[in-house]
């Protein structure tokens, strides 16, 4: 079991980031078979797993943020704002909602449909199956609390961007955030014409100013101590896998955020040569050709994929 790591002589998340890309790309040539084969292989003799997963893990999982899913939960939203903002999920939450009401009577909705109500999806819990059996953890994008729904440790998710159940003052003023699930609930119930009553709107219990979802989306974004806590469990995690065997299972991520999973994953293959890169990505599946052999780019729906490595899997 890996500790937390000695402050002293901690790897700062900051120190985990790398800015550059690869400028070495190649779309891999073997046959889908052949790839599942090694990619179950390189599962099987891992020591540990270090999974990075971004948006489109939640996309195959089924929580998919355009389409149907979109118009028909917000159809309301769409009418009310025009359909240029409102595209899909994602695009909508940048929407400048022209009062508190009407911010929270998005958020609202979004948290719950995203967060809330969904229960453990079959893709999460097969990962789950997968990693359960190596030590593992999770370094993720994804702010839907997903991973811990299907079973993986609390202590064992670093969430960097922030987490849909979770509020904060909008300004920072404390590096402080709240649950919030019971007050979204309360606007669900009371929202009319996309807007909540004033009297729900949060205001913040320290300086009495705005509220805002705790999510990075500006420099006011509150990373608080279970956040920080989880910084550190992670950087013990990265200690405990030098010269072991690692699968960096990166699943779904773009170059939207790249910088967070994307390249300090390629970074840490290159300069660990007993680590793998195993890169699940529909549209991105390119791998650094430099790491030859070890490296995996598998594209298509990663459900399908996913689903297969694990078939292959020693008990
Ligand atoms: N579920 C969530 O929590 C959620 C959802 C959307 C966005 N976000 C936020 O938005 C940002 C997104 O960054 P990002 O770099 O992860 O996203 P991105 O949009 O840059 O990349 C998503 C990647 O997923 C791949 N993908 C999509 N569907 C897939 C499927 N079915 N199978 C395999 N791959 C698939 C795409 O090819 C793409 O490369 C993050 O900052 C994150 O916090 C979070
Ligand atoms: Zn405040």
């Amino acid at each position: 079991m890996f500790a937390k790591k000695n402050k002293s002589r901690q790897v700062e998340f900051q120190d985990f980031l790398c800015g550059s890309s690869s400028m070495d790309y190649i779309f891999q040539e073997n046959s889908y078979e052949e790839q599942i084969e090694k990619a179950a292989s390189f599962i099987n003799g891992a020591d540990a797993i270090l999974v990075g997963a971004g948006a489109g893990a939640s996309a195959a999982a089924g929580l998919s943020y355009t389409g149907k899913r979109f118009t028909e939960n917000f159809s309301e939203f769409i009418e009310k704002y025009g359909s240029f903002y409102m595209r899909d999920m994602y695009s909508a939450g940048f929407y400048p909602f022209p009062t508190e009401e009407a911010k929270w009577g998005y958020w609202s909705k979004h948290a719950l449909l995203n967060r809330f109500e969904p229960p453990a999806l079959p893709l999460y819990k097969e990962l789950f199956d997968i990693s359960r059996k190596k030590e593992y953890f999770v370094l993720t994008t994804n702010v839907d609390g997903q991973f811990q729904k299907a079973g993986f440790s609390a202590e064992r998710i670093f969430a960097t961007q922030g987490d849909y159940a979770k509020i904060q003052c909008q300004s920072a003023c404390r590096k402080k955030t709240y649950y919030a699930e019971n007050l979204f609930r309360k606007m669900d119930a009371a929202r009319k014409n996309c807007i909540v009553p004033s009297e729900l709107v949060p205001k913040c219990p320290v300086c009495g100013g705005r509220m805002a979802m705790n999510l990075r989306c500006d420099d006011f974004f509150v990373e608080d101590a279970q956040w920080h806590s989880q910084a550190e469990r992670f950087a013990g995690f990265l200690e405990f896998c030098k010269s072991r065997k690692v699968v960096l299972f990166e699943l779904g991520v773009g170059f939207n955020t790249p910088a967070i999973i994307r390249f300090p994953f390629e970074k840490l293959a290159c300069e660990n040569s007993s680590f793998i890169l195993l890169r699940l990505n529909k549209d991105e599946p390119f791998v650094p050709k430099s790491l030859g052999n070890r490296a995996v780019g598998i594209g298509g729906d990663m459900a399908q994929a996913v689903f297969d490595i694990k078939n292959r899997l020693e008990n």
